[in-house]
């Protein structure tokens, strides 16, 4: 059944007239797989060459043109921004990436805090259920349309169920009164709302806390697909399940047949500790930018013009202060970071120019050896760099410090 997942009016989001969802899905993507043992948190594991969040997002996507939050861990937000983006094609203004908490619940809690204003029904769906079909969905917003405070996907229990006191069974239970619960569970906006307002004990399921409330729940069916992906058995029995995503072509929704153009600007103060670093160059002697990092605005500006191009966000998305690996980088890391996401989504460097706007340091001698730098960083690509000076006019005049201005051109790759 196709999902009416919109209602009047139409928003214009400044890139053609897109109706306002009435639904909002939050993915929660923010765990760290514990109990999958790998060293990368379980939804940016892998399921064939694309990762469990990926797939996730493709079931969503499927079933709705609803609002997508994805809650991510605190240092994988920018990746989670990229594989979101990559899945939404071109409902890509309806998808954000939010950090996560130390739990599901208050997982979900930071996605409820960026649910627009007009949505009136909200999902929540594990990302380690990455293979849930989308006719799920469109049962669970079914059951709130008819009139049920929340509903959620069920199986019957297949096992023979047992009470056991440590190794002895001490009843039998009968099974055919218990139900496996799945995700996505959706409820009405303001019953969710509510009951994450006054929950004060933590739920493994929004449903358990909304029961708590007070509120009745529905059941629906559920599928044997909508499994979560807890043990590495899990994993691989979803390996054995997946079905392979359309091949990426864009970042932007369309075909990537044509180049794409991308501005990025930024300014740093003279002002911070030792050496001054800029356009990937040490400069014995000169003062230093202060900044996030070593400051090196020609590098930031040139970053800010590749992921701009791509529609990939910007410097704050990708290395932003919850990074602090990025704290001491110098351009050479920005820049090869940079470099892969373009890869990942489909795009190669057509060429960069910059001009840096700044008293001092002179470029005159080093231009060649900065543009050298730079492109060796972005993988060979062609990068020209030009100086000037602003006739002591400006903060870059009066020596306060340094501007710099690139724009990039993408090709497909
Ligand atoms: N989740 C979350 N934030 C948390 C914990 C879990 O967003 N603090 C998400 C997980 O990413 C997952 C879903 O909630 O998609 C269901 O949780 P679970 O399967 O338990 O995942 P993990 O908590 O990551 O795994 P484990 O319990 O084995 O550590
Ligand atoms: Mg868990």
């Amino acid at each position: 059944m196709p999902l009416d997942t919109t209602q009047d009016p139409p928003l214009d989001s400044g890139r053609g007239v897109i109706p306002v969802p009435r639904i909002a899905v939050i993915v929660v993507a923010a765990g760290s797989g514990t109990r999958l043992g790998r060293s990368t948190p379980k939804a940016f594991v892998g399921l064939d060459e694309h990762s469990i969040l990926r797939h996730a997002l493709r079931g969503v996507f499927a079933a709705t043109a609803a609002q997508v939050i994805v809650v991510a861990p605190e240092d994988r937000v920018g990746d989670a921004l990229t594989e979101a983006i990559e899945a939404a094609g071109d409902k890509r203004d309806l998808v954000s990436v939010v950090p996560g908490g130390a739990t599901r619940q208050e997982s979900v809690r930071a996605g409820l805090h960026a649910v627009w204003g007009d949505v009136d029904i909200v999902l929540v769906h594990d990302a380690a259920r990455a293979l849930t079909p989308p006719e799920v969905f469109a049962r669970v917003v079914a059951a709130i349309d008819a009139g049920a405070d929340g509903a959620i996907p069920v199986l019957p229990v297949i096992d023979t169920l047992k009470r056991v006191d440590g190794s002895e069974i001490v009843a039998a239970v009968d099974r055919a009164e218990l139900a496996a619960a799945q995700t996505p569970q959706g409820f009405r906006r303001d019953v969710l709302d509510a009951a994450y307002g006054a929950a004060t004990e933590d739920f493994t399921d929004d449903a358990a806390l909304v029961a708590q409330a007070g509120h009745s729940v529905a059941a629906v069916a559920g599928d044997a697909l909508g499994f979560k992906i807890t043990t590495p058995a899990d994993l691989d029995r979803a390996r054995g399940l997946v079905t392979p995503l359309p091949a990426v072509t864009s970042t932007i929704g369309h075909a990537a047949v044509v180049p794409r153009v991308g501005l990025g600007t930024d300014v740093h103060a003279f002002g911070g500790a030792g050496d001054l670093w800029l356009a990937g160059l040490e400069w014995p002697g000169e003062p230093a930018l202060s900044g996030h990092s070593d400051g090196d605005a020609v590098a930031h500006a040139i970053v800010d013009a590749l992921l701009s191009a791509a529609g990939l966000g910007d410097i704050g998305t990708h290395f932003g202060t919850s990074r602090p690996e990025y704290a001491a980088a110098h351009a050479d890391a920005f820049l090869a970071r940079t470099l892969a996401l373009l890869g990942e989504a489909g795009w190669r460097i057509g060429n960069v120019s910059v001009q840096v706007q700044a008293n001092r340091p002179r470029f005159a001698a080093r231009r060649a050896e900065a543009e050298a730098a730079l492109s060796a960083a972005l993988g060979g690509a062609s990068v020209s760099l030009s100086a000037t000076t602003t006739d002591g006019l400006g903060f870059t005049g009066t020596g306060e410090g340094v501007a710099a201005f690139a724009v990039a051109l993408l090709v497909p790759a």
